[in-house]
């Protein structure tokens, strides 16, 4: 089956279609379930579903920023979609090829296209290669130059990112935190890709420093026409690098939304509980009602049954143990995968899905008739 045969089955009707260009990266049902051992035989007694059905898509020039508690499957998705680890079904695709399809040979040449930032500089960069090596290594390998003209590429990158052509003879302790995740995003750059997958790469930096790694991530988008995947723990790091958002939970995404229209009006009950965990600066809103999640992620080797949300979502509601919801596309366009927005579960008024969280029985739901909206927590972040 070609490419696009099989994409016409699989495409969805993202909002973001609607652009003119077509995506970049398409994920479709991406799985990847992580075999569990024991004994003295290694016998596999189960899996961990790290990532258990995940499908977006990635525009050129666009960054979509993908969120979620630790553990949620946020590094997983990113290294299955470079084929750093093997998948277990699913597809993606960058441009026109399937690359988990792809021989060696083939994932060797679309790898130039496809880079990663790691979370921690200091142990992503060898310590015993120079910078120059660090950065060059890549040049080489794939042969794009040699000698003077690999040297000089390498300062060229290195004045790209704000470092001086000079530090190329030094070693990476040499530098500082921010220093050495500047290093690895030459590194990712020196082949001239077009789409990077920055794993956290702000989250070991500080404060001040995160900002300047951001600056720098963005300007590089803008000269080199760039596709990023930007993986945080929390959603005020993405927030002001991301055109997208994809919240992420036990393998899934729970909610993707352009990033104005997620931190202005959040749906799915996991994104409004994240939102409400961030600090409010403004004196005059900070006392609004919090939304506190119960308890931990549950473990990704036994997830919940039905939505993987319900052990801990204040929404919850007959169906949600049970039944497992689907990506739904709301009217206006959003992706949520919450029972609240499927029309086949969802409760009659509207004005329910607001005043959450006492939720409707199925009776309700059946019958047609108002939930009781009397509770006094607010999920809505207002
Ligand atoms: N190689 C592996 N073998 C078995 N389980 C793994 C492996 N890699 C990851 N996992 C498990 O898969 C789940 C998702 O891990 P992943 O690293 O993708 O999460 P994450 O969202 O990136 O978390 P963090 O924010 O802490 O980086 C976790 O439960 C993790 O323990
Ligand atoms: S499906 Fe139910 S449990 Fe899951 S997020 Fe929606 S309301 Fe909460
Ligand atoms: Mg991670």
């Amino acid at each position: 089956m070609s490419a696009s045969t099989e994409l016409a089955d699989n495409t969805t009707s993202d909002a973001m279609n609607e652009r003119d260009a077509e995506p970049l990266v398409r994920v479709r049902n991406l799985k990847k379930h992580f075999p569990v051992t024991s004994g003295i035989f290694n016998r596999v007694t189960g899996h961990v579903k790290a990532v258990d059905g995940v499908t977006f898509d990635i525009y050129p020039n666009e960054t979509v920023g993908l969120v979620g508690e630790s553990g949620c499957g946020k590094s997983t998705t990113g290294e299955t979609m470079l084929r750093l680890q093997e998948p277990t079904s699913g597809q993606v695709y960058f441009k026109d090829d399937q690359i988990f399809g792809l021989s060696k040979q083939q994932m060797r040449e679309i790898r130039r296209d496809m880079q990663f930032i790691f979370q921690d500089p200091q142990s992503s960069l060898n310590p015993r290669m120079t910078v120059q090596k660090i950065i060059g290594e890549a040049i080489e390998f794939h042969e794009i130059a040699h000698g003077e003209e690999r040297r000089r590429m390498v300062e060229d990158l290195l004045e790209r990112v704000g470092l001086q052509p000079e530090y190329a003879t030094r070693y990476p302790h040499e530098f500082s935190g921010g220093q050495r995740q500047r290093i690895g995003v030459a590194r990712a750059l020196a082949l001239n890709p077009d789409f990077i997958v920055c794993d956290e790469p702000v989250s070991a930096l500080d404060v001040s420093v995160q900002a300047q790694v951001i600056n720098l991530l963005k300007d590089l988008q803008e000269e080199f026409n760039l596709s990023y995947l930007f993986i945080a723990h929390d959603l005020s790091v993405v927030e002001h690098i991301s055109d997208r958002v994809a919240v992420m939970y036990l393998g899934h995404i729970a909610e993707l939304a352009p990033t104005e229209e997620l931190f202005e009006d959040p749906k799915h009950p996991y994104t409004q509980s994240l939102l409400s965990a961030i600090p409010d600066p403004d004196p005059k809103t900070r006392d609004k009602e919090r939304v506190v999640l119960e308890g931990d992620v549950p473990s990704p080797i036994d997830p919940p049954s039905g939505c993987p949300f319900h052990t801990r979502c204040p929404a919850r509601y007959e169906p949600c143990d049970s039944v497992e919801p689907k990506r739904t596309e709301t009217e206006d366009g959003r992706i949520v995968r919450c029972h609240l927005y499927d029309p086949e579960y969802a409760p009659s008024d509207p004005s329910v899905v607001e005043d959450l969280p006492n939720p409707p029985t199925i009776e309700d739901i059946e019958a047609g008739e108002e939930a009781d909206t009397t509770s006094d927590v607010s999920l809505a972040d207002d």
